[in-house]
């Protein structure tokens, strides 16, 4: 049996575009560029200019264009992308050969609930995936990350941080929701179908107490949502 989260993200591979799946509905390629280059950026001063060459590197959820993958692997390092969709993996494995770093960028289909891959890794990183993982199963999802990363090895994971609520974010939700509820059935009649992606959110203590509770460190806090953490 699918668990929700294969079922549902492989449907949406299947019925939605690149940006669709990486951004959601509604985004442009432009807007999925610009995210590319801020992501890759952060990436690139936290971590990767600190490895060594053919360093390991695990991306979770590595989406269907690979897209930061393909990058982390033109960088010169060993990448290896795990994704919940098996129609996910087609599309970045397609998108690795086209992009000539197939000898640098290899695939796994599975869920980092249950991600077991018998090696361990310099560095993870995990971006526009992890909210999407439900609350109760992100401290698992934690313990996962910890066991596959090599000591000294660096997580990096982009949140959606909350730390209180405003009127602004009530009204973001009620606009959203509002939104999803009244496209989805228009959608349906014109023939396309949307999915529920739940977002979780967090706060920083939140955060730091499910590092604290798997041993990591944090080494940099809330960098537009993303956290540095270090395995010791
Ligand atoms: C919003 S997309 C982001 C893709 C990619 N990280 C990027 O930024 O281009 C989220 C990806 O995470 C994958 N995913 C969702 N839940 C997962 C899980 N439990 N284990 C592995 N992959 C998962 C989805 O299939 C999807 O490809």
């Amino acid at each position: 049996m699918k668990s929700w989260g294969e079922e549902v993200w492989e449907k949406k591979s299947v019925a939605h575009g690149d940006v669709g799946v990486i951004l959601g509905t509604g985004f442009s390629k432009r807007q999925l560029d610009k995210n590319t280059q801020n992501i890759l950026q952060i990436l690139d001063s936290e971590v990767l200019s600190r490895l060594e060459p053919n360093s390991a590197v695990l991306d979770i959820g590595v989406g269907p264009a690979a897209r930061i993958a393909i990058e982390v692997a033109r960088r010169g390092h060993k990448v290896t992308g795990c994704d919940i969709s098996a129609s996910t993996i087609k599309s970045a494995s397609l998108a690795a050969n086209q992009h000539g770093v197939a000898d640098k960028l290899s695939f796994e289909h599975c869920d980092v609930v249950e991600l077991n891959l018998g090696r361990t890794f310099d560095c993870i990183y995990c971006v526009e995936t992890f909210f999407h993982i439900p609350g109760h199963l992100q401290l698992v999802v934690f313990k996962n990350f910890v066991e596959h990363l090599k000591p000294g090895g660096r997580l990096v994971v982009q949140f959606a941080v909350q730390d209180k609520v405003t009127v602004g974010h009530l009204a973001y939700a009620l606009f959203y929701h509002s939104v999803y509820e009244v496209a989805s059935p228009i959608l349906k009649m014109m023939g396309r179908e949307s999915f529920y992606t739940n977002v979780t959110r967090i706060s920083q203590d939140e955060i730091r107490d499910i590092a604290m509770r798997v041993g990591l460190s944090v080494l940099v806090a809330n960098r537009a949502g993303f956290f540095v953490f270090e395995k010791p």
